[in-house]
């Protein structure tokens, strides 16, 4: 089969597709042939060696969507034919980005029929990390407000729709007027640009002077103060990086916040979170948006594209 794969630490240049044998699926695998897999910013990490411990030769991918080929003796989920989507491959495993994955069960979710491959793909990994951010460590409710910074990304545009489909208030923020349009159309109440130079205050006003229950931010180094600004007493704050920064001389103590990373490794039991994407897809309350479609062999381009931004929604690479 082909494989998009690279053999040594590096820029675009390691990355190519190669000819590999097709996995066999373990007890508890499905083997899927994978019809799309989206990208994402932390595969370029992996690849540069900024998270050194990845297996080489390694195929990136931590998500896709596909038709299982074959079933582990032991999965009961799961049929030949079936039309799933995945997530949560972790770093130590075959990645999405080649025509066959060998994938634990327990990290797969059958895609509805409405919702294309692409789709699928663009949708897994950041709809569960939205997912997981805001309904299950910030636990939001109907009627709050909730601020997401860069309501266009991939997650963003997970985010966005999943407080819409709770019942919460969303600003979002976004750098483009054309990307600001889509968000609204996304299910936001109000979208900012997130460069202007009164970012708080904007956020503020939009919600009536009064502040924000929930913030979603990828960007902690930049507006961790702004966050504390706008969050509420008792407000929490979900971060989604790797890094926290230098906090001295951040006025923490003048409110009670409850700061929460989300781990960066994909938790091993994906499929209760994509069976939760599938609920709202199926009741149009999560739409996936794939912003580009690239091929294995334009990888390194996609990689690039990923990091620079100015899309809305995720880009996706196919066979
Ligand atoms: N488990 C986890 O913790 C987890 C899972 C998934 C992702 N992540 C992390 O979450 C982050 C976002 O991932 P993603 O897949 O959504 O990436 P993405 O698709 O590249 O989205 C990033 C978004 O940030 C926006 N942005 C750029 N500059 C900004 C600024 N100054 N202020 C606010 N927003 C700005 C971009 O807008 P423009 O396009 O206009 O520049 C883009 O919409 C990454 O750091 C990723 O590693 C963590």
């Amino acid at each position: 089969m082909r494989a998009v794969r690279y053999h040594e630490y590096g820029g675009g240049d390691v990355l190519g597709v190669d000819e590999v044998d097709r996995p066999s699926p373990d007890a508890d695998e499905v083997l899927v042939e994978m019809r799309a897999a989206s990208v994402n910013p932390v595969d370029v990490m992996f690849r540069s060696g900024e998270y050194g411990d990845v297996p080489l030769p390694s195929i990136p991918g931590g998500d896709g969507a596909g038709v299982v080929a074959e079933v582990g003796e032991g999965v009961e989920r799961f049929a030949v034919g079936d039309r799933v989507f995945a997530s949560g491959m972790d770093r130590a495993e075959g990645g999405t980005c080649a025509e066959y994955a060998a994938i634990t069960e327990t990290k797969l979710a059958h895609l509805p029929e409405d919702v294309s491959f692409e789709g699928g793909a663009a949708i897994a990994n950041v709809g569960a990390t939205a997912w997981t951010a805001l309904e299950e460590v910030a636990g939001i409710q109907a009627g709050d407000r909730v601020l997401i910074h860069g309501g266009a990304g991939g997650v963003g545009h997970a985010a966005v729709q999943i407080a819409s489909a709770s019942g919460a208030e969303v600003i979002a923020t976004a750098g483009s007027e054309t990307a600001r349009e889509r968000v609204r159309e996304l299910g936001a109440d109000t979208v900012l640009d997130y460069d202007s130079d009164t970012l708080a205050e904007d956020v503020l006003a939009a919600s009536d002077g009064e502040s924000v229950e929930t913030v979603l931010d990828h960007r902690l180094q930049a507006y961790l103060e702004l966050d504390l600004e706008v969050l509420t007493e008792n407000g929490q704050l979900v971060c989604l990086m790797g890094n926290i920064p230098d906090a001295s001389g951040v006025p923490f103590y003048t409110k009670e916040i409850t700061v929460q990373a989300l781990r960066m490794d994909n938790h091993p039991v994906r499929a209760p979170k994509l069976r939760r994407l599938v609920r709202l897809m199926e009741r149009d309350e999560l739409t996936p948006v794939v912003a580009d479609t690239y091929d294995f062999e334009d990888i390194a381009q996609a990689q690039q594209d990923v990091l620079v931004g100015g899309y809305v929604g995720k880009l996706v690479v196919t066979p």
